[in-house]
C-alpha cells in the first residue's frame, strides 16, 4: 500500500492560526507586539529567499519584523555591534542570523553574541546545552517542525528505532537529541558512514537531512517505515526535490513527507512560534507553548 503523504502545508497552516491568536491575545492583554530581527549577510539567493519568506510569514502572523541586510564583505565587528544593539532593543524578541555566513566571519562568535533570551533559532551554545539536558527554551526550528509533524500524525517515537541521516548543527544533531529525549533509540549517520543502507533499513522512523538528491532509495527503507525528508535540492532542470526517491519510497513506507510541502513550511512556522514564546516570556506570561522537556535520566542522590 502506498504511504500516507504528510501534508506539511496543512499542519503549518493550523499552527500559524494558533500563532496569530497568541499574538492577538498578547497584544490585547499587555500591548506587546512580538518582534523578530532577521539579519542577512551577502547575496546568496537561497538565503535571500528564506529571509523573504520569514519576513512575509511574520507579517501574516502579526509579528513585527526588522530586516538588516549587509554586503558580503562586512567586517565581523559591525555585525556584532548590530546584534548587541538588537539585544538591547525591547521591541525585538527574537534575533536570527541567516546561515551560512561568509567565510571570513567567525560564525560561532556571531551566534554567541545573540542574547540567549532572544535566540529563537536555538543556535546559541546555552540553548544547545539546554537541548542536551532536555530543558530548552527555543528548540531549533527545523527539527522542532519534524517533531510537530510526527505529533500531528500521532506517530509514536518512544522505543522506536530512529535513524537520522546528516549530522549538521542545524538539523541532524538537534533532531537526534530531541528524539532521544522522547526515548527513541537514535542512530546518526553522516557523509562518512560506510554502507548507509545497513543503518537505514533498521529505521522505524527515517529522517534524512543530507542535501543529496536520491540518496535514499526504496531498497534502503523498511516496509512500513515513516520517512521524513528534510532535504531541499534544486536540480539542473530547476525542479526542487528532497534527498529521498519520493516515487519509489512512497510505495514502501507507511508515511512520507513530500518536497516541497513537507518539512519546509514547518521551519518558518516554528520560528514564528518561538518568537511569540519569547515575547510572552518577556511580558511575564507563562506560555502554554514553552517546551519543558523531561530530563531522561535524573541525577543520582
Ligand atoms: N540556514 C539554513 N537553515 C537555517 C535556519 O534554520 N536558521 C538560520 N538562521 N539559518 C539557516
Amino acid at each position: 500500500m502506498a504511504a500516507k503523504i504528510i501534508d506539511g502545508k496543512k499542519v503549518a497552516a493550523s499552527i500559524r492560526l494558533e500563532c496569530k491568536a497568541r499574538v492577538a491575545s498578547l497584544r490585547e492583554r499587555t500591548g506587546v507586539v512580538p518582534g523578530l530581527a532577521v539579519i542577512l549577510v551577502g547575496d546568496n539567493p537561497a538565503s535571500a529567499l528564506y529571509v523573504g519568506n520569514k519576513v512575509k510569514a511574520c507579517a501574516e502572523a502579526g509579528i513585527r519584523s526588522f530586516r538588516r541586510q549587509f554586503p558580503a564583505d562586512i567586517d565581523a565587528d559591525t555585525l556584532i555591534a548590530t546584534i548587541e544593539s538588537l539585544n538591547h532593543d525591547p521591541t525585538v524578541h527574537g534575533i536570527l542570523v541567516q546561515l551560512p555566513l561568509p567565510e571570513h566571519i567567525d560564525m560561532r562568535r556571531v551566534l554567541k553574541t545573540i542574547d540567549v533570551a532572544k535566540d529563537v533559532d536555538g543556535f546559541h551554545l546555552y540553548n544547545v546545552g539546554g537541548l542536551v539536558v532536555g530543558d530548552t527554551i527555543f528548540p531549533p526550528c527545523t527539527p522542532y517542525g519534524v517533531v510537530r509533524l510526527l505529533e500531528y500524525e500521532n506517530i509514536p517515537v518512544e522505543g522506536r528505532n530512529v535513524v537520522v541521516v546528516g549530522a549538521s548543527n542545524i538539523v541532524g544533531k538537534p533532531m537526534a537529541l530531541m528524539l532521544m529525549q522522547r526515548e527513541a533509540t537514535v542512530s546518526i549517520c553522516h557523509a562518512k558512514t560506510r554502507d548507509l543502507a545497513q543503518f537505514t533499513i533498521l529505521a522505524d522512523i527515517l529522517v534524512v537531512a543530507a542535501g543529496k538528491p536520491n540518496l535514499i532509495l526504496p531498497q534502503m527503507v523498511r516496509s512500513g517505515a515513516v520517512v521524513i525528508d528534510v532535504g531541499i535540492n534544486r536540480l539542473p532542470d530547476g525542479r526542487i526535490v528532497g534527498d529521498v526517491d519520493f516515487e519509489g519510497v512512497r510505495q514502501k513506507a507507511a508515511y512520507i513527507t513530500p518536497v516541497p510541502g513537507g518539512v519546509g513550511p514547518m521551519t518558518v512556522t516554528m520560528l514564528l512560534f518561538n518568537t511569540i514564546t519569547s515575547a510572552e516570556r518577556t511580558a511575564g506570561i507563562a506560555s502554554r507553548a514553552v517546551v519543558k522537556e523531561e530530563v531522561l535520566l535524573e541525577p543520582e542522590g
